[in-house]
């Protein structure tokens, strides 16, 4: 389509937009998408090169920052935030009080709004400085929340971190190790969950940004605002698509593993049952960062000797549906989840921590665009208007003669 770049101020026209299919929110220089094509960029640069060359920090220095660090600016970087993963004590306490089984995301969300708590020096929004000290505090402290989210989760002690690691390998250390044993977290996983951080480290205004966005349009701060888009994400329609694929392969496998018979309950729409893991509101072709995960499910599965069925299922499943008209005349393609959950599970996490793990990935693309909305001359408070189709006036009736 042709997007027109108008500002209409003051207008005395509505229009009605639901799930704003048709409004552009703001103007960003972070994320491009050409969904038909099946291409997408972070600052200009392909999620391929992305992906198969930089690191996870580097690539949240360059969501951030607008360009790729200088080896003493990522080092300087690297170091700033590594010396701050640790948490306050009393935040440790405070970690170790929710009920066991607790919702993950609700624990993650409210951790880091928790955290603006502990560092009142790092909340004003339009000070330089300050939102520096806030961008790598939330970016350190997300790692060791999320790691104390699955130990939560599993009733296990939380772990201090290390200095001398890797921001995802000392996750996975944080994550797995047993208290007082060495723990050496296998290469391929670290690189592997690190190339999938960086795949999820933006995709423009999808429903928790926006969410960022408009939180942070009032003036909240940073965390208050990152809060808010991980409660956007924990919603199934949005970061619970790749629990839901996983689900669905062990129910297929569960039912004798028979991926032609469940292909023609989808194309027959029998009780509403979709592919999971398939089609995209933006995407109308194989979404770019699935091409991806695919190949790193190999590699992770193969690395860790683990031959899962559920792989194979899936690729029959995707074997399918790229010869079948009802997909491919709909344009329904993988997207990003169809492989993740899968690879995931190899890694060890349990379902409940694939959407703790997206928010994890996505937190450098939500600061990004905060962080822009905030220095943009033409950002105003977040304020949609209504049509509005209730009662018309009427008078009060008191409650004796109701
Ligand atoms: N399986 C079977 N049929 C499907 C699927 C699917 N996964 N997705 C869409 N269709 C069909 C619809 O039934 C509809 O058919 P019709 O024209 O005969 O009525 C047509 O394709 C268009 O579908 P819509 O639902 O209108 O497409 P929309 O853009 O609104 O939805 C969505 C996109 C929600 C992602 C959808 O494709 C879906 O439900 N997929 C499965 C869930 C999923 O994987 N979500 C993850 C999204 S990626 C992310 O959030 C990171």
């Amino acid at each position: 389509g042709v997007v027109v770049s108008t500002l209409l101020r003051d207008t005395g026209m509505v229009t009605v937009d639901p799930g704003f299919m048709n409004t552009a929110s703001c103007e960003s220089q972070i994320t491009y998408i050409d969904g038909d094509a099946g291409i997408l960029r972070y600052r200009g640069y392909p999620i391929e090169q992305l992906a198969g060359k930089a690191t996870f920090l580097e690539v949240a220095y360059l969501l951030i920052k607008g360009e790729l660090p200088t080896p003493a600016e990522l080092s300087a970087f690297e170091e700033r935030v590594n010396r701050h993963t640790l948490v306050h004590e009393d935040f440790r306490t405070f970690m170790g009080t929710f009920p066991r089984g607790g919702h993950p995301m609700a624990i993650m969300s409210s951790a880091i709004n928790a955290l603006s708590t502990f560092y009142p020096e790092s909340l004003d929004p339009f000070d330089e400085e300050t939102v520096e000290l806030a961008t790598v505090l939330i970016l350190a402290k997300t790692r060791t929340i999320t790691s104390y989210v699955h130990r939560t989760s599993k009733g296990e002690p939380l772990l201090y971190p290390d200095y001398s690691r890797g921001y995802v390998e000392d996750f996975l250390r944080m994550t797995f190790a047993v208290p007082y044993q060495q723990y050496e977290p296998d290469p391929v996983v670290v690189d592997a969950l690190d190339q999938l951080l960086i795949l999820h480290a933006d995709h423009e205004q999808n429903c928790s940004t926006s969410t960022v966005r408009i939180v942070g349009s009032s003036h909240a701060n940073l965390y208050a605002s990152v809060a808010a888009g991980i409660n956007a994400l924990s919603g199934p329609l949005h970061g619970g698509a790749n629990e839901a694929v996983l689900k669905m392969l062990s129910e297929i496998k569960a039912n004798g593993g028979d991926a032609t018979e469940f292909m023609t309950r989808v194309k027959n729409k029998e009780d509403g049952v979709r592919l999971m893991g398939f089609g995209h509101r933006v995407y109308k072709n194989y979404d770019p960062r699935a091409a991806i995960v695919k190949k790193s499910a190999h590699a992770v599965l193969a690395a860790l000797g683990k031959d899962d069925e559920l792989l194979d299922l899936a690729m029959g499943l995707e074997e399918i549906a790229l010869s079948d008209d009802y997909f491919v005349s709909r344009k329904l393609y993988p997207n990003v989840d169809f492989y993740t959950g899968l690879i995931y599970k190899a890694m060890g996490f349990d379902p409940s921590m694939f959407t703790p793990l997206f928010a994890l990935g996505r937190m450098p693309g939500w600061i990004a665009q905060w962080r822009e909305m905030m220095l943009d001359p033409q950002t105003k408070i977040g304020r949609p208007r209504q049509i509005y189709t209730g009662a018309v006036e009427r008078d009060y009736v008191g409650l004796d003669l109701r």
